[in-house]
């Protein structure tokens, strides 16, 4: 597993497994166990899908040592602010029966996220969390928390897939060395996604799918994946995307797919921030 060094020195894999959406403990627990049986180290859970019990069963039942795993969770707007960010961490280390997190997010630029980032800052410090980051910032809300707060976000966890590239976000992010991970790396199979054609004629060449043709293109960009699925044969098809390498001609040829908009919403939308702001969890 190739891994990459965050901007805190901290290292984490380029591929995990993503649990948004498996909302059913004990079907997310048997997916967690699966993907660490075949090799995964990292997984991406949040306060906001409900499931993070179901991950730390399956971590403490995978008999990995925990040093070995590299385990993420978010923090949700409702907990946005440093008294709440706090207890809001603390119930998720509970959850997933850990003592430390590898990498903790604000999951929206939402709400009082100084706050949250203040205490995150501590946390750290602390030794409770490895790396911390960000999620859905654009550029202009990482910017100014980057000018007025001491620690770089050392990841974003961004909306990135063929047909929403980023090419400007990930400019903008190299120069301040955040690394991004990728979300909805297969737009969530929206849009025919899987049957493509492109991407179909380019996965032929090399004996791929088209899953494994679009993570292997983000990992060439150096943006990390963490793909979801609840399908062992699935899980063991996304992991293996090691033994190829796209070439310039392919890379080129998948950046024509850009629509340069969200497949989902526009987290700058008032209306999306509006029904952020309302949601508990
Ligand atoms: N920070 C954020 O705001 C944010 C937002 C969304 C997601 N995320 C994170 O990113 C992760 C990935 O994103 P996502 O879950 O939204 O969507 P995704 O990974 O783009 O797509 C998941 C969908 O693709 C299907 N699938 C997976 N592998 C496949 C394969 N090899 N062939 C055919 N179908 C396949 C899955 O079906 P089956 O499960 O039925 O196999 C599921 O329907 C999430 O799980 C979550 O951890 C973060």
């Amino acid at each position: 597993m190739k891994e990459i060094k965050l901007n805190d020195g901290v290292e984490m894999p380029m591929l995990g497994l993503g649990v948004y959406q498996i909302s059913d403990l004990r079907e997310c627990e048997k997916t967690v166990l699966t993907a660490i049986e075949s090799g995964y180290r990292l997984i991406d859970t949040a306060s906001a899908y409900g499931n993070e019990l179901a991950v730390g069963n399956a971590v403490k039942k995978s008999g990995v040592v925990r040093e070995k795993l590299f385990i993420t969770s978010k923090l949700w707007v409702q907990d946005a602010g440093y008294e709440k960010t706090k207890i809001a961490f603390e119930q998720s280390l509970k959850k997933l029966r850990l003592d430390y997190l590898d990498l903790y997010l604000i999951h929206q630029a939402v709400g009082d996220y100084y706050g949250s980032w203040r205490a995150m800052e501590e946390l750290h410090r602390e030794g409770k969390i490895r790396a911390i980051g960000i999620s859905n910032f654009y550029p202009e809300r990482v910017a100014d928390l980057v000018a007025h707060n001491e620690i770089v976000p050392s990841v974003n966890q961004l909306e990135v897939h063929p047909f929403y590239q980023r090419f400007d976000a990930q400019r903008f992010l190299q120069k301040k060395d955040v690394q991004i991970q990728s979300w909805a790396s297969f737009v969530e199979g929206r849009y025919d996604f899987f049957n493509n054609g492109l991407l179909t004629s380019i996965g032929r060449q090399y004996d791929k799918s088209v899953a494994q043709v679009t993570l292997r293109w983000l990992v060439q960009r150096n943006i990390a994946v963490i793909p979801k699925s609840v399908h062992k044969e699935r899980i063991i098809e996304n992991f293996n995307i090691w033994d190829f390498e796209l070439s310039k001609g392919d890379m080129d040829a998948i950046s024509t797919l850009d629509t340069n908009a969200s497949a989902f919403f526009d987290h700058r939308d008032p209306e999306i921030i509006a029904r952020w702001a309302k949601r508990k969890i």
